[in-house]
C-alpha cells in the first residue's frame, strides 16, 4: 500500500473521516499527510500533488468547507471532519456552477491545477471577502498555474460568483 510514507515497519492508527460525504477508516502511518492518504489509500487521484510543501495550491481541498492545503493535514489531526475533494464536487451530467464556468472560459490548458483551482475558488466565493477581480486575483494567489492561465481563471470565477454559470458536462463536450 502506497501511504506516502518515508518510513516503514512502524505502527498503524485507523484514522475515521467523512471524505465526499462517506464516512472511511483507514489505517495508515501517522505522519500520513491528508494528500498521501488520498491519492495512495483512497485512490482520489484528482487531488495533485505539486510541491508537496504548501506552495503551489495543487493539493487544495475543502476541510468543513474551509480551503485547505492537504500536504500540510496530518490526516490523523482531522477526526471527525468533513473532506471535500474534486470527486465530490458535481458530476459528469451536472458540473458545480465553478466547474461549469471553467469550461466556459477555458480557465486551464493541462488541467494539472484545475483541481486545486476550483477547490480553492469555492472555499473563496463562501469566504465572502472577494469584492472585486483584484481581490479575486489576489485571493486566489496561493493557487499556481505554471500554464499561465490566470486570466481565464479569474474569469471563470468572476461569472461563477454572479450564478450565471450552469451548463451541464453534456452541453460543456459539445
Ligand atoms: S502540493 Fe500542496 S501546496 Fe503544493
Ligand atoms: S492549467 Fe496547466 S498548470 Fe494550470
Amino acid at each position: 500500500m502506497d501511504d506516502g510514507s518515508p518510513h516503514t515497519g512502524q505502527a498503524h492508527r485507523d484514522v475515521s473521516l467523512t471524505i465526499n460525504g462517506k464516512r472511511q477508516v483507514v489505517p495508515i502511518p501517522p505522519w500520513t499527510t491528508l494528500l498521501d492518504l488520498l491519492r495512495g489509500p483512497l485512490k482520489l487521484t484528482g487531488t495533485k500533488k505539486g510541491c508537496d510543501h504548501g506552495q503551489c495550491g495543487a493539493c487544495t481541498v475543502l476541510i468543513d468547507g474551509e480551503r485547505i492545503n492537504s500536504c500540510l493535514k496530518f490526516a490523523v489531526t482531522l477526526k471527525g471532519s468533513e473532506i471535500t475533494t474534486i470527486e465530490g464536487i458535481g458530476s459528469q451530467d451536472h458540473l458545480h456552477p465553478m466547474q461549469a464556468a471553467f469550461v466556459e472560459h477555458d480557465a486551464f490548458q493541462c488541467g494539472y491545477c484545475t483541481p486545486g483551482q476550483i477547490c480553492s475558488a469555492i472555499g473563496l466565493l463562501t469566504e465572502g471577502h472577494a469584492h472585486s477581480r483584484e481581490d479575486i486575483r489576489e485571493l486566489m494567489s496561493g493557487n499556481l498555474c505554471r500554464c499561465g492561465a490566470y486570466t481565464n481563471i479569474a474569469d471563470a470565477i468572476e461569472e461563477a460568483q454572479q450564478g450565471s454559470a450552469s451548463v451541464s458536462y453534456k452541453e460543456a463536450a459539445e
